[in-house]
């Protein structure tokens, strides 16, 4: 993807503290950009699920109206804590807690599913979890130009589940050449 080498400051934070950590399950910035313009468009709160160093909540963050919430659980305490420590002062909820817990602060206008149980969870449930018109966000998934979709010699299952569920406006989005963002707004 093209697009200007600068970096938001508060993602710098965060890539910061992952190098720092070891930590190398942090969102790439192409899903990051992708992240911070549909926070942009976004009003109330805005969740994630799996904070790891706070780069996914940073760029969020820095994408979205100052008005709008975000808010983000992470079930490590050592990983939550210190993206408690380093976001004190930057408008964002961060919770040491397993992402089901962020239940009680829906409903969401976007909601980034970024725990590996968080993206398998029954869409059901997920959809509760969202007002009319928002956006559930899954990243990591390999591109693949057919349907149903493939991954690693078999059908990506939660990708073909998600992409057909007609209670969703759904896409499959190539940000980069080895990985795809699916965005499924709410009907
Ligand atoms: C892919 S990483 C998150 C990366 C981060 N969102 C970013 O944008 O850089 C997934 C994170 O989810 C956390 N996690 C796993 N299970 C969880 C759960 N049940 N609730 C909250 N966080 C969880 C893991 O500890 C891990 O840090």
């Amino acid at each position: 993807m093209s697009a200007p080498p600068e970096l938001p400051p508060l993602v710098v934070r965060a890539l910061r503290m992952s190098l720092e950590r070891g930590y190398v399950q942090t969102s790439r910035s192409e899903t990051g950009r992708l992240l911070a313009t549909l926070a942009a468009t976004r009003a109330g709160t805005i969740a994630e699920c799996g904070t790891g160093c706070g780069v996914g909540a940073a760029w969020l963050r820095s994408g979205a109206p100052k008005d709008t919430r975000v808010i983000t659980a992470e079930l490590d305490p050592e990983l939550a804590h210190g993206v408690m420590v380093m976001f004190a002062d930057d408008d964002i909820d961060v919770m040491h807690a397993d992402w089901t817990s962020l239940a009680q602060h829906a409903p969401f206008s976007l909601i980034f599913l970024d725990a590996a149980s968080a993206k398998s969870w029954p869409r059901e449930d997920i959809i509760d979890l969202v007002e009319p018109g928002g956006m559930i966000v899954l990243d990591d998934f390999v591109p693949s130009a057919g349907w149903p979709p493939i991954a690693g010699g078999r059908v990506d299952v939660v990708r073909q589940q998600w992409l057909a569920d007609d209670r969703f406006t759904s896409v499959d989005v190539m940000v980069a050449e080895d990985t795809s963002v699916i965005i499924a707004v709410r009907r």
